[in-house]
């Protein structure tokens, strides 16, 4: 049950960031910590304890993480008071990753803080290492002892949860050999979000769509994740995973859960979990027969995005020359079940789009006859509802109104709720939202083990065939485009269309 506590409810707690001395931790992590602080919402005792092979100084390290807070954090940019304060909660803890010892360390430095503030600690281990050692860490964490305490050890995971089923089920059973389920967060950081957590407030705390939320009133479904940037310094991992692997198999199949799983019978973890690894459940499997249909790829050659040249992905560092590697995936899938069959789900996400932005939009079916006159109805759209999850955070309904004058003209027009105008506060980053679960004990947001491999297991199929394909057309679309062509035929098959964008 999601029951948040107050800082002086939470219990000591130590978080030990294993891989501490990365990107992820200088980005997100530590500045989300940051602004947890200043809004009094750490426990009133806590430690961080960043674990990393490289040689630093405790001061050092703090002074990477102040220029992290000043340029990520949600109030350090602003002004960044009380970081001396926050910083002296920073330990640094020197050690290899595959050593006992640096485990028995931690191990001892969390028994010191109990000796010192005279009370048991809640340990968080958080894996923000590459992937590669997903599989090594909780291993000697079991090692070492540090994951028996079952009500007091937790273990964070970050994403990529495996390459393919087989490595995320190999995974999973690792976690499972030394962690009860209870005690795992998988993080899939789209969940944090805001705009994706009010889905479900949307849809569940109003009477007025659910009725119309099924197969009878929705034509069909758009989800789109769309990103200006390229791989950036991060060519190496993205090489070997791709879009599909990188963005569809975690965020894109999230938000298509919460947009259609059936209402949940309490604000439970588990209850919420279960309604959502059904929508996974009844996604009509794609065989590879299919994938040619039912998947699009592609991969942005050199182009321009905003006046600025762009080189293709085959000459980002870190990429191979011949990569086939997709940068751009869209899929079509159907929801098998009684409140959605025969609605197609039309997924695309892709890197160097000309805008970044996130939204899924329900597309109503048109009126079921037209009795406007011809020429009153040129510009007819049928209604549909935006749910915009960034950069802008609110709910868009389009629908027809009449046009002012003395002719019956239709035109539509937009009723608009946003974030920003709303309320008066801004977004906690997703992060915030999540380690602060953490701490709370609370997994309702974080991704259970079923839910990773049925995710997995839908998109093997697609991934099979594109690894023995040649994908002959790569580069398809020039970085600053929509993508490749295909993505739009994809629709326009059945006489639908991506929401079009300004
Ligand atoms: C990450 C992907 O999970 O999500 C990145 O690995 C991607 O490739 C990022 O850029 C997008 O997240 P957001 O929050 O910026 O939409």
């Amino acid at each position: 049950m999601r029951i948040m506590k107050t800082n002086d409810q939470l219990e000591p707690t130590v978080i030990v960031i294993f891989g501490g001395a990365g990107d992820l931790t200088w980005r997100k992590l530590v500045p989300a910590l940051y602004d947890l602080s200043r809004d009094r919402s750490m426990p009133a005792r806590f430690s961080i304890i960043v674990v990393d092979r490289v040689d630093l100084s405790e001061e050092k390290l703090r002074r990477r993480f102040y220029d992290g807070v000043r340029k990520f954090s949600r109030q350090g940019r602003v002004k960044t008071g009380g970081w001396g304060e926050f910083a002296r909660h920073i330990r640094y803890q020197q050690g290899d990753f595959k050593k006992l010892q640096t485990y028995t360390a931690v191990g001892e430095q969390c028994a010191k803080l109990e000796k010192e503030w005279g009370a048991k600690v809640h340990r968080i281990f958080y894996l923000a290492t590459p992937p590669s050692m997903f599989g090594e860490i909780p291993k000697y964490l079991g090692k070492a002892g540090l994951a028996r305490d079952r009500e007091w050890a937790r273990i964070v995971v970050e994403k990529p949860i495996g390459y393919d089923l087989e490595s995320a089920r190999a995974l999973n059973a690792i976690l499972a050999a030394h962690f009860e389920e209870s005690q795992i967060f998988r993080i899939d950081h789209y969940l944090g979000k805001e705009t994706v957590q009010n889905i479900l407030a949307f849809r569940f705390a109003n009477p007025l769509f659910e009725p119309i939320w099924n197969r009878r009133y929705v034509d069909y479904v758009t989800i789109t994740v769309a990103e200006k940037v390229g791989v950036e310094h991060r060519g190496d991992y993205y090489d070997q995973a791709g879009a599909l692997r990188d963005m569809v198999q975690n965020h894109l199949m999230q938000l298509v859960c919460l947009v259609a799983m059936e209402p949940m019978v309490s604000f439970n973890a588990d209850e919420i979990r279960n309604k959502k690894v059904d929508v996974l459940h009844a996604v009509r499997p794609i065989p590879r027969s299919a994938a040619q249909q039912c998947a699009v790829r592609g991969q942005y050659g050199r182009g321009t995005l905003q006046g600025k040249k762009m080189r293709g992905y085959r000459r980002e560092d870190g990429v191979s020359p011949r990569s086939r590697t997709e940068t751009f995936a869209a899929l079509k899938l159907f929801v098998d079940n009684w409140r959605w069959q025969g609605v197609p789900f039309y997924l695309r996400t892709g890197k160097r789009l000309p805008r970044q932005f996130s939204e899924v939009v329900i597309h109503f079916r048109s009126v079921p006859h037209q009795s406007f006159p011809p020429d009153s109805s040129r510009h007819w759209h049928p209604a549909c509802l935006v749910l915009s999850i960034q950069p802008e955070e609110g709910i868009v309904m389009g629908f027809q109104a009449k046009y002012p004058g003395p002719k019956m003209l239709l035109r539509p027009v937009e009723m608009r709720f946003t974030y920003q105008d709303s309320f008066a506060i801004p977004s906690p980053d997703a992060y915030e939202t999540l380690l602060l679960d953490v701490m709370n004990n609370d997994p309702t947001l974080f991704m259970r083990a079923d839910q990773v491999e049925a995710a997995w297991q839908l998109l093997m199929p697609v991934l099979e065939f594109w690894a023995e394909s040649n994908p002959r057309n790569f580069p398809n679309y020039a970085a600053g485009s929509w993508g490749p062509k295909a993505a739009d035929e994809l629709l326009a098959h059945e006489g639908h269309a991506w929401r079009p964008i300004a």
